[in-house]
């Protein structure tokens, strides 16, 4: 199922400003929507680290990266995680992606839209509790595009 946009015509103005605000905050790889590796993507999801910092004199170096995906979502069967956002096991499923039609212009669509949930949250749902990671630079589109692949791609074991 894509995700319910709130761009009808009965969402609040404020919410429409919100949409249209976050959408051009968006920026995509140079080489344009392609698939990526679900192996960097898997190492990025599961990794806790990036823009930490605690008082206390612990903090993560400019370097260290990851989406800490597993916080807020369960993903791969059987892997504990948070329940704050959806379930995302078996996410290329719910697209219908398969090895046959991931290169059309279809399946690159749903990439996309889902690169574009990853990227800046907030242009889906807007004010969402799920972090901006590409607008606010802890991932790269490079990042972006390996993990939206490791979501989605036939072969990862999300969708075993
Ligand atoms: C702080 C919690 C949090 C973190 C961390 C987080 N998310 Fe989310 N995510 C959410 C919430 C909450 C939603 C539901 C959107 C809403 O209604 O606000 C969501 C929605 C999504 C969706 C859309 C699901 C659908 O129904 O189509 C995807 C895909 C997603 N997250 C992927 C990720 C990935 C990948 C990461 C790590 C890079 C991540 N999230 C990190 C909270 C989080």
């Amino acid at each position: 199922m894509l995700p319910v946009s709130l761009n009808g015509s009965h969402a609040p103005q404020a919410i429409q400003k919100v949409i249209e605000l976050e959408n051009k905050n968006i920026v995509y790889p140079q080489w344009g929507i392609a698939w990526g590796d679900w192996q960097e993507g898997k190492k990025l999801v599961e990794s806790s680290r990036g823009g930490r910092y605690a008082s206390y004199g612990f903090s993560d170096k400019p370097t260290d990266k990851g989406g800490n995906c597993y916080a807020c979502h369960i993903i791969e069967k059987g892997v504990p995680g948070g329940t704050l956002g959806p379930q995302l096991t078996g996410y290329g499923k719910r697209y219908e992606i398969t090895k046959e039609n991931m290169n059309t212009p279809e399946g690159l669509e749903k990439l996309k839209t889902v690169y574009k949930i990853i990227y800046n949250a907030w242009h889906a749902f807007p004010c969402s509790a799920m972090p901006r990671f590409g607008y606010h630079g802890v991932l790269s589109p490079e990042d972006v595009i390996n993990i939206a692949t490791y979501l989605l791609h036939p072969k990862s074991p999300v969708n075993k």
